[in-house]
């Protein structure tokens, strides 16, 4: 799909499809409008309250005389005081979703605020909304656009330029997120953990990152105790992918840790069909960070990254953890394993001690880790944890730009207690209560000093159902988050 901006009055744009904002609660259409012929015809369906302007809402008007495009869509843009680059963003995937169900040569967007943030936004988004969760329909049922105009109706050549490099980066943005959408909708049969791993060594390579894949037995020469235990269940191996950035010389780097779970059957803690659904989508941590450090190489953004990708199947073979089974971990710290479906914290445990280990300045880790956490937020909001103030403030500054949303649960020191064991050092649940922190306690416990922070995505990594502005699946939730961190930290 080709991007690019367009300055011209409204009326001349030649488009299959002209793509008009239009704000809640304004008494008026869009300026740009008032003086072609869809002025009028905009006013009277704001009269009848045919157009209501809220985001996501919809309404083609067809047929209009005096304009080149051959028809033009209206759609909502939310009040004019929330508008920025997340309504941006999911004005551009409803529209998408609505205009690529047919071939389109060229589609054109207004838009409706001179600013490069949202430009960039609106053409990550349309991207997003070309791309359907049907990986393997046999019939293709969305399709790219062609060609994707952004309409400056008059702006100078300076900020045309601004404008040309932002729509250029929500295309590597836009599609970051589909490759975490991709990666996450592919069927479990498709991702082992060595082919998730091949697959991630791939998109990094092409996006000029340094990849490092370890095998089982590097894995075990490592002491990956946690890694090894999950995987035991499994035939397949597991497999440890370090994703290596440098775009700002020798300072350390920001460390990133993703769940890699390829599929969670819960082991012999055994989850019930209904809960196991949708857990090929239990590695979307990894897919975030991947795609997330794909999106900064490719974007020259002046930070020093490193991923790692702890990935593993949670089965249920001959060998699978037991309850009552003891894992010595990387850091030498002992974990009985009393319900084998906790295993996201396991895995993560050593991916984190080793992460500490080099030194970053940061960690940030992403994991699918607890049904608790949504039923404390429910299925649109993180859960984010940390053991920095000022990190997790940073985090939710980058959220807000973002459009994306996560909310902070407290890490008291008494949690810990919760996972205290009989046998070992630690237990890997915690009791009835407060599930989502007593996973986050639990990796609190392999980060040592270094500020450390953690997102439980388990809520907004899936969408059960469509909506106008959301395809339902895999969503690549907060990859768009990570970019705009990356870019506050420079
Ligand atoms: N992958 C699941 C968490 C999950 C649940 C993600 C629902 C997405 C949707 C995780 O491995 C898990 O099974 N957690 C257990 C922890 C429990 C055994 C302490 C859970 O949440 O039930
Ligand atoms: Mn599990
Ligand atoms: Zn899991």
């Amino acid at each position: 799909m080709i991007i690019k901006s367009v300055v011209q009055p409204l009326a001349e744009v030649e488009a299959d499809w002209l793509v008009l904002g239009l704000f809640e609660g304004d008494a008026e259409g869009p300026a740009v409008a008032r003086e072609t012929p869809l002025g009028p015809v905009v006013e009277r369906l704001l009269a009848t309250k045919d157009l209501s302007g809220g985001l996501g809402d919809m309404t083609p008007v067809l047929g209009m005389a005096g304009l080149k495009a051959g028809a033009v869509l209206v759609v909502g843009l939310g009040g004019r005081g929330t508008f920025g680059p997340g309504p941006a963003f999911d004005a551009g995937v409803a529209l998408a979703r609505r205009l690529s169900g047919k071939p389109r040569d060229t589609v054109a967007i207004v838009l409706p605020e001179a600013a490069a943030s949202v430009a960039s936004a609106l053409a990550a988004g349309a991207l997003v909304g070309t791309r359907g969760p049907r990986l393997r329909k046999t019939e293709a049922s969305r399709q790219p656009f062609g060609t994707l105009g952004v309409v400056i109706p008059e702006l100078s050549d300076g900020d045309r330029g601004s404008i040309d490099e932002a729509l250029e980066r929500g295309l590597i943005i836009g599609e970051a997120v589909n490759l975490a959408r991709d990666l996450a909708n592919t069927p479990p049969a498709e991702k082992t953990p060595i082919a998730l791993a091949l697959r991630a060594e791939a998109a990094a390579r092409a996006a000029g990152v340094e990849v490092t894949v370890w095998d089982e037995p590097r894995i075990r020469q490592e002491r990956f105790g946690g890694l090894l235990g999950v995987a035991a269940g499994s035939d397949e191996p597991p497999a440890f992918v370090i994703l290596e950035y440098q775009g700002a010389g020798d300072t350390p780097p920001l460390a990133l840790v993703g769940k890699g779970v390829t599929f969670d059957s819960g082991g012999l803690s055994l989850k019930p069909s209904a809960s196991m659904e949708d857990m090929k989508s239990d590695m979307t941590g990894a897919a975030v960070v991947l795609a997330a450090i794909q999106a900064a190489a490719r974007l020259k953004l002046p930070v020093n990254l490193v991923g790692y990708l702890a990935i593993t199947e949670n089965m249920t073979g001959g060998r699978a953890l037991k309850l009552g089974d003891v894992l010595t971990m990387r850091n030498g710290k002992t974990v009985e394993v009393l319900n084998t479906d906790a295993e996201g914290r396991l895995i993560l445990a050593d991916a984190l001690s080793y992460a500490a280990e080099r030194k970053p300045a940061r960690i940030l880790d992403f994991a699918t880790l607890t049904g608790a956490c949504i039923v404390a937020l429910g299925t649109r909001v993180a859960g984010l944890f940390g053991n920095d103030d000022a990190f997790c403030a940073e985090i939710l500054a980058a959220c807000r730009e973002s459009g994306e949303r996560a909310w902070r649960l407290p890490l008291d020191d008494d949690y810990k207690d919760l996972l205290k064991s009989t046998v070992a050092d630690l237990k890997n649940v915690g009791g009835k209560w407060a599930g989502a922190i007593t996973a986050a306690k639990f990796l609190e416990q392999f980060v040592g000093a270094v500020p450390w922070a953690h997102l439980d995505i388990a809520g907004p990594s899936w969408a059960d159902s469509e909506s106008s502005a959301r395809d339902a699946g895999g969503t690549g939730c907060f990859v768009r988050t990570l970019i705009a961190l990356f870019e506050a930290l420079k």
